[in-house]
């Protein structure tokens, strides 16, 4: 076990400044880190941001909330989650406490292998043509790689070449050549497409074909994150439910996603619930991920839930998650939008494989405290502080009176607009 802790006790209920220093202390982080966290000059100025996109008018703030309690292969982490709804940094800091009773979470992730894919279409004898390109592997992979030296630099590059072949489709049959690039601690994109536009004409050129689309998958079914949880039922008792029943709850709500492809994909919204926040706090491409958990979760021709649970003889819930985790931690937006460079930097994370063993173990615990909150009191009871509290700004409360408002709407159960305007012209006069 590492000797930073985690497990910091009554983080919630500081305030947004008592937090950062409390961070700060533990992950030594500077003054300067402090200030692009907390929103002051560092954050993504807007003519940073003009060089991000096109047409930019401005920039667009979002909740940076810290989740507290993990354990990671016995590390501890303060994981950074960039996100705007309510309950999902407290579920993931609630359900790795509990995980942290049995260990705390043990992931894993796979080489960083990506596919990059060339359509080839036109060709006569595709069998003989598919020959014909695995016979000019090496050339193929040299090509790929002088396109790309940065990623060659990191100690990535193509290391090899596969091809399909689709007999029918609704224009004919092709070939699709696949480049497998390991992008080391890039997320890859750029260099993955920059040499699949560099070897298309050699593929021209081998096989008599003509290529069109020359672009990487996001099903980066190669680029795997597997995460592991045992949790003990003592760690799930609560309002006055035993271990034992909030453990059978949980266990009907995965069978429950594992057979039914409507509830399977709010449960992998759950999952994901943990793991966007972390790719976005970290300047990833959460569209990437998205794509790749969901065609990753109906990859055996059924959608099912892209987690598993289950019950060990000793009766404790062991939960388990893999998925697709194309990350980086260098170029892109990593690099460019300084709250990204410090979220990287509170988390230590030495490569894209540790960042991706992150993300999934913070799914893998989203995916733990909805279940439990839907199998016990609902969902509804945690979202109700937060969500007050937004009706009584929404109402004209600002300061102190936020929470006044928000305590007096959910002490007489009605969080309402209008119960909100009545409390903040009584409490303002
Ligand atoms: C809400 O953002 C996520 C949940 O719907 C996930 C789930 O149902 O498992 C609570």
């Amino acid at each position: 076990m590492g000797t930073k802790n985690s497990r910091l006790q009554g983080f919630y209920q500081l305030n947004p400044f008592e937090r950062l220093q409390m961070v700060k202390s533990f992950d030594g982080l500077g003054d300067e880190d402090l200030r692009v966290l907390h929103g002051g000059q560092g954050i993504l100025s807007v003519e940073r941001a003009d060089k991000m996109i096109e047409n930019v008018i401005g920039t667009f703030n979002l909740p940076l909330g810290i989740a507290t309690n993990f354990t990671i292969n016995g590390r501890d982490y303060l994981i950074p989650m960039v996100v705007e709804e309510p309950s999902i940094v407290a579920g993931a800091s609630y359900a790795a406490r509990m995980v942290r009773e049995g260990g705390g979470f043990v992931a894993i992730s796979t080489e960083p292998l990506m596919i990059g894919q060339v359509q080839v279409v036109g060709v006569a004898a595709p069998q003989s043509a598919r020959h014909a390109i695995l016979s000019h592997k090496q050339a193929l992979i040299e090509t790929a790689n002088a396109q790309s030296r940065s990623l060659v630099a990191l100690g990535g590059g193509a290391r090899d070449v596969e091809v399909h072949f689709h007999a029918t489709s609704p224009m004919g049959p092709m070939l699709v050549v696949h480049l497998i690039v390991d992008c080391r601690d890039a997320m890859g994109a750029n260099a993955i497409n920059s040499m699949c536009e560099a070897v298309a004409p050699l593929i021209e050129q081998i096989t008599g074909g003509r290529v069109y689309l020359r672009i990487l998958s996001n099903l980066s079914d190669r680029r795997l994150a597997r995460a592991r949880c045992v949790v003990p039922p003592s760690a799930l008792a609560r309002d006055g439910l035993s271990g034992e029943e909030v453990a059978e709850g949980i266990m009907w709500a995965y069978a429950f996603a594992a057979v039914d492809v409507y509830r399977a994909t709010t449960h992998n919204k759950g999952i994901l619930n943990g793991i966007d926040p972390v790719i976005v706090a970290t300047g990833n491409d959460w569209r990437a991920i998205e794509a790749g958990a969901h065609a990753y979760a109906a990859r055996s021709g059924q959608y099912t839930s892209l987690s598993v649970w289950e019950r060990d003889e000793a009766g404790n819930l062991v939960g388990s998650l893999e998925l697709p985790m194309a990350v980086g931690i260098v170029g892109g937006a990593t690099k460019v939008h300084p709250a990204a460079q410090t979220a990287l930097k509170l988390l230590g994370v030495e490569s894209a494989g540790e960042l991706a063993q992150i993300a999934v173990c913070a799914g893998l615990a989203s995916n733990l405290a909805a279940m439990r909150a839907l199998a016990c009191e609902g969902i509804q009871q945690g979202h109700m502080g937060l969500h007050a509290r937004q009706i009584a700004m929404a109402a004209g409360a600002a300061g102190g009176l936020v929470d006044e408002v928000a305590r007096r709407m959910v002490e007489e159960r009605n969080i309402k607009p209008a119960r909100a305007e009545e409390l903040v012209a009584e409490l303002r006069g």
